[in-house]
């Protein structure tokens, strides 16, 4: 893949990896669904959409309306297929999932412990009131993607991720031991190494502001809205382990941008939202990373491969190519609205227009 001379030291120019999907990603809706969609489908066939709209989507007429506003936001070619979720809440009807699973609408299902981020307060409060839904999806094979962070007030919110793991992901895995799950978004050393004794029915998604930013970005020099989402950067050994993680070919890990964009306004505020608006240049983002940790060879298993292997998808056909042309990542975009992880920063790789 990597077009470097032979028998010279020279870092490959080019890039040609099987188009990657995203498999988790915040599109939002109305007119920020018409902003960011774009930017996900240059450079991803497929993603894992969240639900946490506002409602969130809990029923198989309300996915489908979604999946129409997606594509709506798009052109007629852009090749991009949006694959939907259902959100769970405590009441949420098995046979509603069942059937929008049976029906090709949802892909997966999002666990969001109450109020554990933006739109998550009708998520689930205890796992018992799911007991039916999650022992459908077990039986149907429908994989449950998970927020993994406990939300009580006394956990220190650096703490929340691994105490999730301790309290509710290892009963649910043990409970469970058919159903698919994703730990999504992981933050740090305890879940890559949870993720990696756990077999073939856990995985993980890993962002590219967790490769890239470590809790002092928050604060660097004044307090830094936008590198704040949740769960919330760890401390630096941490992204050390999911940089190795990530770039390790291990098929348990892949790629979820979690990128979850809102307006300046929501950011820069008394009460700033979490969430990192990663889309514009995910992969040119994960690119850098995969080479400073000379793996550029392992950029598309992550990418392209892990991903629908674990969903039991097929891979795309099309590919993409990735040209060694540093470029400034702009510092707003849309007419100052939304501000880009990376902004005013460079990147050493940028995606090909023609593919
Ligand atoms: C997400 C959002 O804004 O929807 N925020 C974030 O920080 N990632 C919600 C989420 O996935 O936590
Ligand atoms: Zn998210």
């Amino acid at each position: 893949m990597a077009a470097s001379p032979a028998g010279l030291n020279v870092p490959p120019q080019r890039l040609r990896l099987r188009r990657p999907d995203d498999w988790h990603v915040h599109l939002r809706d109305g007119a920020l669904l018409e902003l960011v969609a774009p930017a996900t489908a240059r450079s991803f066939a497929r993603a894992i959409v969240m639900p946490n709209l506002s409602p969130p989507i809990t029923t198989v007429a309300a996915a489908v309306a979604y999946g129409a506003r997606i594509r709506a936001a798009l052109p007629e070619d852009s090749g991009f297929t949006p694959l939907l979720t259902a959100y769970l809440t405590d009441t949420i009807d098995p046979a509603e999932i069942e059937r929008g699973h049976g029906e090709g609408v949802f892909t997966a299902c999002k666990l969001y412990p109450a109020h554990a981020t933006t739109n998550a307060a009708a998520g689930v409060t205890d796992l018992a009131r799911i007991e039916a839904v999650l022992a459908a999806m077990e039986r149907i094979g429908m994989p449950l993607l998970i927020h993994g962070e406990v939300t009580d007030a006394d956990i220190d919110i650096f703490d929340r991720e691994a105490v999730f793991i301790e309290r509710h992901l290892a009963p649910l895995l043990a409970r469970y031991p058919g159903l698919k799950v994703v730990l999504e978004h992981i933050t740090t050393a305890e879940s890559v190494a949870f993720v990696r004794q756990a077999g073939p029915n856990l995985a993980a998604t890993i962002t590219p502001h967790h490769l890239h930013i470590n809790r002092n970005a928050m604060f660097q020099g004044g307090l830094r809205p936008d590198f704040y989402c949740l769960p919330v950067a760890k401390r630096e050994r941490h992204r050390l382990a999911l940089r190795q993680a990530a770039t390790s070919g291990e098929p348990c890990f892949f790629l979820g941008t979690d990128s979850a964009p809102h307006p300046r306004s929501a950011k820069e505020s008394a009460c700033g939202c979490a969430g990192i608006y990663n889309a514009p240049f995910a992969l040119e983002s994960y690119a850098a990373v995969f080479e400073q940790e000379g793996a550029l060879d392992r950029l598309e298993a992550f990418a392209s491969l892990h991903g629908p292997a674990f969903y039991g998808l097929p891979v795309n056909d099309g590919h993409i190519t990735l040209v060694r042309e540093p470029h400034t990542v702009p510092p707003r975009l849309h007419g100052s609205t939304l501000v880009p992880f990376h902004a005013g920063q460079v990147l050493p790789w940028r995606l090909a227009d023609d593919g």
